[in-house]
Order: structure tokens, then C-alpha cells, then sequence
């Protein structure tokens, strides 16, 4: 291999450009060329690629968001969209590719292996956590600190007004921001989509709470939660049952996937940078680099995005026993 490409494609989450840069600078080390590519797949269609020195990318590990921008695109989901991403690849003399994201990438990247046997490696990078096969997902611990730290400043109007508060946090169909936010900012109640409480529980636990002479709450609601109802109609529905309950919602959004990434995503996107580029190196191809149990591991991509990752039952548990 002579030169390896590295894009990044989905939803941006924070440490995306340290895991660029130790691609690109872990290339210089190996003596390859690397090629970044913009806009994820979309980018590879249209063939818009710069070749990036160990300079490029200085400056970056602090950054979030990624300078080789990202996409969702739909054209990379036909087979001649990928067939032109073929093509452009072959004509750039690009021997392999590294691609950062979720399980939309890993999709299309599975995909692309299976009908042109190009090598590719995934590196794992959401904000949701929701990948088999590693520990944590670049992102996710920065996206943790972020919720948490906002839940604290809710806090405080929360308890301030008596107030009972409905936050939700991002996660698409996985509960891990929720449950873990949950619990680290103290939240009366959590809702994931993994385990469905019903509304039935959820009065009865927050009647129990002003039993217990809470005079403000905050709910942890996953967007993905199964409860059978949005966030704004659950307010509405908890609004019935308690009247006298001064009820507000927020939906903290978009402001979760941006920021700097914290020390543990830098340096966990750092590894798994290198990872990618010594296993394209070592003829690996179909699978995504990971870390588990403190060490990198490696997965078949088919079952880093097929395969759940639990939710831990004993967290669970303690969310419930530190909410009396
Ligand atoms: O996968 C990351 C994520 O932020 C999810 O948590 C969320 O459901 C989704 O992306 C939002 O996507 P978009 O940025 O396209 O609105």
C-alpha cells in the first residue's frame, strides 16, 4: 500500500479530528501517502480529495466538529455511486481507506468491501455509543461532560422554582447519554429506550418522590425512548396527572455532538488512528478497530453494527436505589 485515504462520514462528534490527524501522522510515520477525502462518501463520488502532510493537521486535536467536513449521502447507497467512489479511488492510486464514523459508515463501508474487495478499516466515532465490539466510541465521553454540565445549570433553575424538569438527550435508538448523564447529574428519573417503564411507573415514582419531600425533579428522557410518547406530549400527560406541577422541557439538541473533545476522546482517537492504519498495514480489511477491557480489539464490521451493545443492568440498578 502506498497511499491510504481517511474520510470521515454521519453525524460529527467530538475528537473526529485528533482520529484524522493520527491517521494522517501515523501514514507519515509508515512512509505512505495519505489522502483525505471531504465530505465522507459524497466526497469520494465526486472525487474531492487533498493529499494531507503530517502538518495539515496540526492544531486539531483540540477541535471539535472535522476538517474534512462530513455528509449522509444518499448517492453512495446506489451501486453507481459507489462505482464512481471505486473509480476515483483507483485513479488516485489510493491502495486503502480508514473511515470514521457510525453505523451508517460502517454500512456503506461493508458494502463497498463486499463488491469491490477494496480494503477499508472503520474507526468507531458517535456521539451514541451504540457500536459492538469497543468499550466507548470516540465522542461519547465528551458528549457525557457536556450533557452533564448542562443538567447542572438546569439544576439549579430546577430547584430555584420547584420546578419539574423533562430533558432529552440525544442517543438515536440507544439509551447509553441517558443512562449515564442520568446518574451523573442526579436525575430523578431515566428514560431509555432500552427498558420501557411505562407512564403508570413513572407517575408513581414521581409521586413517590414529593412523598419524599422532593420539591423539584429532573427526568432524563432518551430521544429514543419507547415510552410511546414525545417528550412535549409526556410533559403534558405528567402536566394532567400532577396539576399542580410546574412543568418544563428541554431538548438539548445539537450543542451535545460539538465542543472539545475530552482528554480520554483525544487520547482513545489517537490509538484507534494509528490502530486503523497498522492493521490496513498488516492486510487487515472488514473490520473496525475498537478497545476493550483497556486494550485495542478489533470486530467484523457486520457485527460492530449488528450486534448490541448492553445496556449494564447494574447501572440500571443504581440509578434506581440513588434516586430515593
Ligand atoms: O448519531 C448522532 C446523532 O446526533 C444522534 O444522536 C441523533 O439522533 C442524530 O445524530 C441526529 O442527526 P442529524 O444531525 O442529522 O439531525
Amino acid at each position: 500500500i502506498k497511499k491510504i485515504a481517511v474520510l470521515t462520514s454521519g453525524g460529527d462528534a467530538p475528537g473526529m479530528n485528533a482520529a484524522i490527524r493520527a491517521v494522517v501522522r501515523a501514514c507519515t510515520y509508515y512512509r505512505i501517502e495519505c489522502i483525505g477525502v471531504y465530505r465522507g462518501y459524497q466526497g469520494l463520488i465526486e472525487g474531492d480529495f487533498e493529499s494531507l502532510s503530517a502538518r495539515h493537521v496540526s492544531n486539531i486535536i483540540n477541535k471539535g466538529g472535522t476538517i474534512l467536513k462530513t455528509a449522509r449521502s444518499l448517492e453512495f447507497k446506489t451501486k453507481e455511486g459507489r462505482e464512481k467512489a471505486y473509480k476515483n479511488l483507483k485513479k488516485a492510486g489510493v491502495g486503502a481507506i480508514v473511515v470514521i464514523g457510525g453505523d451508517g459508515t460502517f454500512t456503506g463501508g461493508l458494502k463497498f468491501i463486499k463488491e469491490f474487495n477494496f480494503p477499508l478499516v472503520g474507526i468507531p466515532c458517535t456521539i451514541d455509543n451504540d457500536i459492538y465490539g469497543t468499550d466507548n466510541t470516540i465522542g461519547y465521553d465528551t458528549a457525557l461532560n457536556t450533557v452533564v454540565e448542562v443538567i447542572d445549570k438546569i439544576r439549579d433553575t430546577a430547584s430555584s422554582h420547584n420546578r419539574l424538569f423533562f430533558i432529552e438527550v440525544m442517543g438515536r435508538d440507544a439509551g447509553f447519554i441517558a443512562l449515564n448523564t442520568g446518574i451523573g447529574a442526579g436525575a430523578e428519573e431515566i428514560l431509555i429506550p432500552e427498558k420501557n417503564l411505562g407512564l403508570d411507573r413513572l407517575v408513581e415514582s414521581l409521586n413517590k418522590s414529593r412523598e419524599r419531600g422532593k420539591t423539584s425533579s429532573i427526568v432524563v428522557v432518551s430521544e429514543g425512548d419507547k415510552i410511546g410518547k414525545n417528550v412535549f406530549e409526556l410533559a403534558d400527560y405528567i402536566n394532567e396527572n400532577f396539576p399542580d406541577y410546574d412543568i418544563r422541557v428541554s431538548v438539548l439538541g445539537h450543542m451535545q455532538r460539538g465542543g472539545s473533545p475530552s482528554c480520554f476522546d483525544r487520547v482513545l482517537a489517537s490509538r484507534l488512528g494509528v490502530a486503523a492504519v497498522e492493521e490496513l498495514l498488516d492486510k487487515s480489511t472488514g473490520i473496525m478497530v475498537g478497545f476493550t477491557n483497556k486494550k485495542i480489539s478489533k470486530v467484523h464490521l457486520d457485527k460492530a453494527i449488528k450486534m448490541n451493545n448492553d445496556i449494564n443492568k447494574e447501572l440500571l440498578k443504581v440509578a434506581e436505589i440513588i434516586s430515593v
